[in-house]
């Protein structure tokens, strides 16, 4: 196990840094080109252990995957119907998107698949997909869990074989869950009817815009999504994908350039799709200088450029619409929080506590650490930012979750003393050579053995 030591900033970050391949355009894009004809080739930047759980789970499936190059994965696509009986039961590692989207594509094999998790994901509500999968007919099961409803891993799938066929369907989610309404959309892909998936307001959409770039009939009206499965061919085309930069791996660097005294940095390349781009709009309403602009369109999804620059920040509330679009980003807007003039009201934001960790109670406990007064609520907290001294510098644990460590880090830079985030290996998930990139803006932190 390891532990990141951090330095309070000793000069201005400045530099423009190239950051990982979106991670939830990585597990489509590979799910998607293993169900083509034909190969595809993926390439994402610096892939994360995420994604690589959802690419070894294929390989699983009978899917051949290539790495002929780093950042480079060949998918030979075996067609709608040609993925094989796993031998063992298919690790989804720390992933969540892995497990709901892989449960919402195996429903519709004729196959037996059993899908499993390392402790945290096994921990994770898993009823919102079971429930709406088996209303259309699907065999889902999974471990019930103590509190009335509750569902988790391991989720056993299958077999489905003719003449069984998934109905059309119409969900209404009570949460916004772009997970759940992948697994939904791609369950879809295996009926003769409509899947209609509708949510309060709309989480990230790359499934709907890589289904429509790929012939698939997507209907969209709002937070309402159709997949017109009597008009479906059936057959997905081969593709080739740059993945764009991923703008949740991106906020960690924009956050600390926006924090530590005259930094100015950047990214370029990343994905500004508007249902991602929550933490851009959080910040904002931080008063935090921020400059972003749209550079091209890659499969549907804006690509462009984004900067920051450090300035006086100022509480706010973030509630509503924006939490979806920003569902990852919250722990790091409660780092902004820290240091913004005045009270930050976070609500609206219950999702947080069956992410990785309970992100809401781990932020709470990392944000006082670094004394930072913290209250939570049922569906939030509260922060009183600490804007006339520094943080303390500490020793505090990422609670095993990767969005947790790296915000710490970045609280860090702005601490009058080291900080020590325990059990870090985490971060690999998502933001592989965190530390080094961080480096390169010149901060100074590194990775030792705990
Ligand atoms: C993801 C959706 C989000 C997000 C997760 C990735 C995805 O979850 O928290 O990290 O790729 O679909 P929900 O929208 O299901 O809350």
């Amino acid at each position: 196990m390891s532990d990141l030591l951090v330095k309070p900033a000793a000069k201005p970050l400045s530099g423009v840094v190239p950051v990982p391949g979106d991670k939830s355009i990585t597990h489509r894009a590979l799910m998607l080109a293993a169900l083509a004809e034909g190969k595809s080739e993926v390439r994402s930047f610096r892939m994360g252990a995420d994604n690589r759980s959802t690419a070894s789970a294929l390989r699983a499936l009978g899917v051949l995957v290539e790495e002929p190059a780093q950042d480079t994965l060949i998918v030979h696509g075996v067609g709608l119907h040609g993925l094989s009986e796993p031998k063992t039961p298919i690790d989804c590692g720390n992933s969540g998107t892995s497990m709901r989207l892989f449960a919402g594509l195996l429903v519709g094999q004729t196959f037996r698949s059993v899908l499993v998790g390392d402790e945290s994901l096994s921990g994770r509500p898993m009823a919102r997909i079971v429930d709406p999968l088996r209303a259309r007919g699907a065999r889902i099961e999974g471990r019930i869990g103590k509190k009335p409803g509750q569902v988790t891993a391991p989720l056993e799938i299958g077999p489905f074989p003719p003449p069984n066929v998934l109905s059309e369907t119409y969900f209404s989610s009570p949460i916004a869950s772009a997970q759940v309404k992948s697994a939904l959309l791609l369950s879809g892909l295996y009926s003769d009817g409509k899947t209609t998936f509708q949510e309060p307001t709309i989480s990230r959409d790359h499934t709907e815009r890589m289904l429509d770039g790929l012939g698939v009939p997507i209907l969209r009206s709002g937070a309402v999504v159709v997949l017109d499965g009597p008009n479906f061919s059936g057959k997905l085309p081969a593709f080739e994908l740059e993945v764009p930069g991923d703008l949740s791996a991106a906020a960690f660097i924009l956050a600390a350039g926006m924090l530590v005294p005259d930094s100015d940095v950047g990214v370029r390349r990343v994905g500004l799709n508007p249902t991602r781009t929550g933490f851009l709009d959080m910040a904002r309403q931080f008063q935090a200088s921020l400059f972003s602009a749209a550079e091209g369109l890659v499969l549907g999804e804006t690509i462009g450029a984004v900067r920051a620059t450090a300035g006086g920040l100022f509480g706010t509330t973030l509630a509503g619409e924006l939490i979806p679009r920003g569902i990852d980003e919250v722990p790091i807007a409660l780092a902004l929080a820290a240091r913004a003039r005045g009270k930050t009201v976070i609500a609206d934001a219950q999702e947080l506590r069956v992410k990785e960790s309970d992100r809401l109670h781990a932020m709470a406990l990392v944000l006082s650490a670094f004394g930072v007064p913290c209250v939570e609520t049922a569906d939030g907290c509260e922060v009183e930012g600490v804007v006339d001294r520094p943080l303390s510098g500490c020793e505090v644990d990422s609670f095993g979750d990767h969005r947790i460590a790296m915000s710490a880090a970045v609280l860090a830079l702005v601490a009058d003393g080291p900080t020590r985030i325990k059990n870090v290996d985490n971060i690999a998930t998502s933001f592989p050579r965190f530390a080094g990139t961080m480096r390169a803006l010149g901060a100074e932190m590194s990775v030792v053995e705990s």
